[in-house]
């Protein structure tokens, strides 16, 4: 039995994917997530970048006492799920193998796509895990920078959207695929508008679903489970403007929350 709460970051909302889903199944856990929109998008920045901020959030997150750390980003989980694993005493889980597992699993065809940061198709992290499960599958990729400030700014409902996601999906719904992994946490936000794009016979993935096995796993294997009946606590942190954060965090929670304000350079001593 252990009450600690479970520790998830993220570059913005996008973390929210997976922390809605821990909360749904695994409703006993309290939670202390942080957006980092001050330092959003971190798809278009340098792995040495990611691999800072991943530390320092890191470190906020264990000194307010976590049990565990969910990489809740693709990006930061591409640079520094080894770095985190190695620097910190709980454990790191991040959202590239379970999202690749289920979409091997998933695919018939064995043609698989990803949308995700640019930052993570660069990293080539999807291909290296895939190839590692299964060397008989091609995977096709592509960078969607642009759905991440839409996702952020609430935008991902009208027709003008789905045009914008249409439009820079068209080169994977040309890789005729039929399992697409939505690589980058903001994405299953929109994933309607994803899913009319690629068509409804393409399957979607969304690794911060299949993150929440794992979890479930270490905290079984390491002792960790919170028993307790009390209804979970939970904490939220944005480095960007606590409004815009609520905002999205509520709709897409469902949830009426408080949300802190944490500046850079508290993190940056942390
Ligand atoms: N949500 C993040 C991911 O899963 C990154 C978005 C960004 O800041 O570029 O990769």
């Amino acid at each position: 039995m252990d009450r600690r709460a479970i520790g998830f970051m993220d570059s913005g909302v996008g973390g929210l994917t997976v922390v809605k889903e821990a909360l749904h199944q695994l409703p006993n856990e309290n939670v202390i997530f942080l957006g980092d929109e001050a330092r959003l998008p971190y798809g278009e920045k340098s792995p040495k970048e990611i691999k800072k901020f991943a530390l320092q959030i890191s470190r906020f997150l264990v000194n307010k006492g976590i049990k565990t750390l969910v990489i809740a980003c693709n990006t930061a989980t591409a640079h520094a799920l080894k770095l985190l694993q190695h620097n910190l005493d709980i454990p790191v889980i991040g959202v590239i193998y379970p999202g690749s597992l289920t979409a091997v699993r998933s695919s018939k065809g064995r043609r698989i796509g990803i949308i995700a940061t640019n930052g993570t198709i660069k990293s080539k992290a999807y291909e290296k895990t895939i190839k590692s499960i299964s060397d008989d599958t091609t995977l096709f990729g592509l960078g969607c920078p642009r759905f991440i400030p839409m996702v952020e700014a609430g935008k991902d409902k009208s027709e003008e959207d789905q045009k914008i996601v249409n439009h820079d999906l068209l080169p994977i719904k040309k890789d005729n695929v039929d399992t697409l992994i939505m690589g980058c946490t903001h994405y299953p936000i929109m994933r309607n508008l994803i899913q009319n794009a690629v068509g409804f016979n393409v399957h979607l993935v969304d690794p911060g679903v299949a993150v929440i096995d794992d979890l479930k796993k270490v905290l079984k294997d390491n002792d960790l489970i919170n028993s307790s009946l009390n209804k979970s606590k939970l904490e939220f942190y944005t480095t960007g403007s606590v409004h815009e954060f609520k905002h999205v965090a509520e709709e897409w929670l469902n949830l009426s929350i408080e949300v802190k304000h944490i500046s850079i350079s508290t993190l940056e001593e942390a």
